[in-house]
This record gives structure tokens, sequence and C-alpha cells, in this order.
């Protein structure tokens, strides 16, 4: 829980910004509660509790749940915008061809569900961290950025990566290569953590390589915070960041709005409790429940005061 601390000094080294305040979206699951997939009321209701504070959220997966054809009427009856996503990925990770068979199947599901629902989508992400798991390379992720691209024309189009593949170049052909397609990136990022790696930093860092790379390219590119959250009460620690209510309410004042003030556009993860989620194993090996990082609960209940103090 550093963040605070480092926010004059990730000011004074951050990259040049508009000076407007950031737009603050929520990734949103696509199940109920007892995981049951959700229908465009359930979506609906999700609308009507969130409008609040905010009228964007982001989705995954471009036919799991059916949540394109799901959510966009609702997005449409409600005044939300959407990021949809595509997901690549390998089936079998000893056969990278299985890549394509996921990018096409979830292609295929946008093509049937976005006409007529444009103006509800935000932006399309072609894949969700497919450098950092070695799915993708940066040339074959572009390609698929500019197939996607050239369909839906009116649409910005990009990816989702974790920043650090951003900061190191394994992203750097999206940003030099000339395209139709305006490349768009948007990070996900991890937890704080005590060695220094901070959210502050991982945002500037990325942010920073990326202006560099994209020279004149610069100003066809939105990076948006594509993730970003804190389990609360029940929720597993990471290393010396500890779950708790208490600690989320802190990273949301110093954190999320201290990047929204920032002005970088940001994803809180994830608007409601995912109750139905098994645990999953982390980077350190050990169990972690995903059932907790909802700033509101399943049943769209406040957990803690969510009004920025900047
Ligand atoms: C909620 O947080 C804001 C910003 O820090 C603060 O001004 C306000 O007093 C808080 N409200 C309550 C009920 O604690």
């Amino acid at each position: 829980m550093r963040t605070a601390g480092l926010l004059s000094l990730a000011l004074a080294a951050a990259p040049a910004l508009v000076s407007a305040r950031g737009t603050l979206g929520f990734s949103l699951g696509d199940k109920n509660a007892d995981g049951s997939c959700k229908s465009t009321s359930d979506y609906e209701a999700d609308f009507d509790n969130l409008k609040d504070l905010s009228t964007l959220v982001r989705t995954y997966s471009g036919t799991e749940c059916d949540t394109p054809q799901n959510i966009l009427p609702a997005a449409k009856n409600k005044g939300f915008k959407v990021v949809l996503g595509i997901w690549v990925g390998a089936q079998d990770s000893s056969d990278l061809s299985t890549n394509d068979a996921s990018f096409q199947k979830d292609f295929a599901a946008l093509k049937t569900a976005i006409p007529g629902y444009e103006d509800q989508v935000e932006a399309i992400t072609v894949g969700s961290e497919t450098l950092y798991r070695g799915d993708q390379t940066g040339p074959s992720l572009h390609n698929y950025i500019g197939l996607v691209a050239n369909q839906f024309k009116s649409i910005t189009v990009g990816t989702a990566d974790s920043w650090n593949k951003f900061a190191d170049g394994t992203a750097d052909d999206l940003f030099t290569r000339d395209t139709d397609s305006a490349p768009w990136s948007l990070m996900s990022s991890p937890m704080p953590l005590p060695t220094g790696r901070t959210y502050f930093d991982d945002m500037s860092g990325a942010m920073s390589h990326i202006q560099k790379v994209a020279g004149s390219n610069s100003d066809k590119i939105r990076i948006l915070n594509g993730e970003t959250g804190w389990p609360t009460d029940g929720g597993s620690d990471y290393e010396a960041a500890k779950a708790g209510t208490t600690n989320a309410q802190t990273f949301w004042q110093t954190g999320v709005c201290g990047m929204l003030a920032w002005g970088v556009d940001l994803f809180y993860f994830e608007a409601y409790d995912e109750s139905w989620k098994p645990d999953s194993v982390g980077d350190n090996g050990e169990a972690m429940d995903e059932k907790h990082w909802g700033l509101r609960t399943a049943d769209r209940q406040t957990k803690f005061n969510t009004t920025c103090p900047y």
C-alpha cells in the first residue's frame, strides 16, 4: 500500500497526458452468482446499479455465455458502452495453431452480434495477455488486430496485455508498423507489491515505453489501464498485499482515484463479486480466492466508500 506516497514521484516522471480526468470503467463478469449465464435483463440490472459511477464496462469473450448478443441490447437500452473481447488462446500449449480456432470462433460471433450496435461498442480487444502467456508474438497479434479492424472500420481495435509486455518491448510491433487499424492498448496491472513495483510505476513505465517507440504514431494510440483492483475480506493475500475491505477502500481512494486524477482511463476489476468462481492457482503456486474482487457484492450492495477525495 505505497501508492499514495508514490503518486507525486510518478507524476514528476510521468509521460505527457491529457489533463482531463480519466474515465472509470468496470470489468463485468458474464455469469450470475449461481454460475448461470447473464441475460439481457441481468445486464440491465447491473447497468441500473452501476450508472452512478460509470457507463462503461469491459467483457472478455465473444462466445462464452453469448456475451455480445446479450449485453449489447442492454447497453443500448441503458446508455452504456462496452469493450468486447475476442479470445485468442492456445487450447493446447504444444500446438499454437489452436490459437487460430479460438480467434475465428469469437471473431465470427462478433460479426453476428455487432451490426446495429456499433455505437454501443467502445472498442474491441483482440487477445487478453496472449504475449504474457507466449501464445502470440507482436507481429502475429498485429495481424489478428488488422483483420478485426478491417471488419469493423468505425470501431477502435487493440489488445490487452500485461503491463510488463508493453514496457519490455515484446509489444513494440503493435505501435511501430504501418497499419490501417488504430493500435489501442489495454494494460492489466498486478496488485502493488512491496518490492517497489507499484501501480503508478508500472503504468508510467509501460506508457513511457509505448510513447517512445510509437513516435509520430503516438497520437493514434489510446492507452487504458485494463484491470486494477483489490480483493476485500475473504479474498487471498498476495505476498505483502493483504486482502481486506479496509485495504480495498484505501486502494480505491489513493490508487484508483489518483490514477483517474492523473488522467488515465481505467477499468476497475471488477464490478461485482463472482461467487461462482473456483479458486485459481496464483504466480506463487498458492490457491487464490477469486470470489471477492467486486467493488460491490454479488447482490450489488456497496462494500465501502467510493467517493473520490480528489
Ligand atoms: C467518503 O470519502 C470521501 C473522500 O475521502 C470523504 O470526503 C467522505 O467524508 C467519506 N464519507 C463517509 C461517509 O465517510
